[in-house]
């Protein structure tokens, strides 16, 4: 279980992908799929393009989110992952695997991982929610996924908003049991 999957989706907070890109990387293989939005956002919000991230990542495997044929839309291949991780995850991606509906790879790979029982983990954003939104998400938790807001925690005081995006990074390496030192955690010394 050294391999993972990262989706990055159309949602503010695209640096929460690359810095999870940027964990993950120097210690596992990764594979990344990055959709249409989520390279408008990376643009608008990191001033980066695709060919950037292949660029800074050597390492990583990117799929096209429409190559349906990718060896990941497979559960003979995903079950050896440790996890698939979409983050950020807007909440379209949110609704079309709430319900099934596989238009583009990374709705694929995350009905994969539901029917396959690899572990799901979305990071959901948006503000405020709707009823739709928060049914979506329960829908998805009661069919194995782990939701997790986009809401740094405070009570390790951060000191930067780069303390802030290591909380949640952190909280998302928690939920699939990669061990990191990228925030204090609570009556740590
Ligand atoms: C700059 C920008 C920020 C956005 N922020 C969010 C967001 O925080 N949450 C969200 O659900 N959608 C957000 N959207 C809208 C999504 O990108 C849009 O719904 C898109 O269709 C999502 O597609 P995807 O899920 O395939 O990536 C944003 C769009 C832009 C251009």
């Amino acid at each position: 279980m050294n391999r993972y999957l990262l989706c990055i989706t159309g949602a503010s907070g695209v640096i929460y992908g690359y810095r999870t890109l940027q964990i993950l990387s120097e210690r596992f293989k990764v594979e990344a799929i990055v959709s249409s939005a989520g390279q408008t956002v990376l643009k608008e919000e990191l001033g980066k393009g695709i060919s950037d991230l292949k660029r800074e990542f050597p390492s990583v495997e990117f799929y096209d989110e429409r190559d349906l044929c990718a060896p990941v839309a497979s559960g003979s291949r995903l079950t050896s992952y440790g996890a698939v991780l979409v983050v950020p995850c807007s909440t379209s991606t949110l609704a079309s695997v709430a319900c099934g509906v596989n238009s583009n790879l990374i709705h694929r790979v995350c009905e994969v991982a539901l029917k396959e029982r690899v572990k799901l983990v979305m990071l959901v954003r948006e503000m405020p929610y709707s009823k739709i939104h928060l049914e979506n998400m329960l829908r998805l938790t009661e069919a194995g996924a782990i939701i997790l807001p986009a809401s740094p925690g405070f009570y390790h005081h951060p000191e930067s908003l780069e303390d802030m995006i290591d909380f949640v990074v952190g909280k998302v390496l928690d939920a699939v049991g990669v061990k990191h030192n990228l925030y204090k955690r609570w009556k740590e010394g």
